[in-house]
């Protein structure tokens, strides 16, 4: 089947850190697989669940789908990852971007883990720039796309790509890039990369912030964001970009949960082993981060 095959996308919405997780299925072989899952953590009293996991599990059951794979798109630094969890109800693979080692090697520096494996490990695939692989009969493959983070890429399956945090929904713009190993420049190039896709190319976005009020929203094309994204809009060129791109991350708070996340996701999305007394704890560094926002 040729790579302009038309998998069946359904995105999740997450009201509490506004991702969206998506379910992606091949229509012939009932084979999918998931993207961006979101583990729930509720910061203000520690707890964790799996309500969106579950509701992601619920759907492919009730369609009568397999799960083939387990995809991030890259650590995120607003949300557990529910990889290892959905890992563990379906068996399916789990995988991500080579590149994670990278991210892997400048948090473990931040967390003071010399024993960390920093090599990807914690992951049963590592997909490198280009790689094709399968959902179903569809053919898929990974494009790389940093900027946003080191390891960042994107999944394009048959007519579909899932771009995440890279370009958001035209209203809203582009994703920031002043995390660590983050970078305006490679984020604008990996957005033309993005838009070098076929202009009917379906767009499937990582996160929706709702700008306005609206209704969440995801989906968009590549012809549509080439017309109407806000960003690129605004700055044609590649200098204005990342002016524009910088100025805008200088304002922005860290996100609440980077800290909590990354400790996390870059361990394969398994939470803290637990302490002698059955309990997990999360290890928050002091003055690790720039990007204080104290008003
Ligand atoms: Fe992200």
């Amino acid at each position: 089947m040729s790579e302009k095959a038309r998998p069946e996308v359904t995105g999740f919405y997450d009201e509490r850190t506004f991702s969206v997780q998506y379910v992606v299925a091949d229509p012939e072989t009932k084979r999918c697989a998931i993207i961006d899952p979101v583990l729930d953590f509720d910061e203000k009293s520690g707890a964790t669940a799996t309500i969106n996991a579950d509701r992601i599990l619920k759907f492919v059951a009730e369609k009568g789908l397999s799960v083939e794979w387990i995809l991030d798109t890259h650590p995120h630094a607003d949300h557990f990852s529910a990889a290892s969890y959905l890992k563990e109800k379906t068996g399916a693979p789990t995988a991500i971007g080579e590149h994670v080692a990278d991210v892997q090697e400048l948090w473990k520096g931040i967390y003071n883990w010399p024993d960390f494996p920093a090599d990807g490990s914690q992951w049963d695939r590592l997909f490198a720039e280009g790689e094709p692989f399968k959902v179903g009969n569809i053919d898929a493959r990974v494009m790389f796309s940093p900027g946003h983070t080191l390891a960042s890429i994107t999944y394009v399956i048959g007519d579909a790509a899932f771009v995440h945090d890279t370009l958001f929904q035209p209203d809203f713009g582009t994703a920031r890039a002043d995390f660590p190993g983050g970078s305006a420049r490679r984020l604008w190039q990996s957005i033309q990369q993005i838009l070098a896709l076929p202009d009917e190319t379906r767009l499937f976005t990582g996160h929706d912030y709702r700008p306005g009020g609206r209704e969440a929203a995801w989906e968009s094309t590549v012809a549509e964001q080439k017309a109407k994204n806000k960003h690129l809009v605004e700055a044609k060129t590649e200098e204005a970009y990342v002016k524009l791109r910088e100025a805008r991350d200088a304002t922005l708070p860290m996100p609440k949960l980077i800290l909590a996340a990354l400790q996390v996701n870059m361990n394969g999305a398994r939470l803290p082993e637990p302490e002698e007394n059955g309990r997990r704890y999360l290890k928050i560094p002091l003055d690790a981060l720039e990007g204080a926002a104290w008003g």
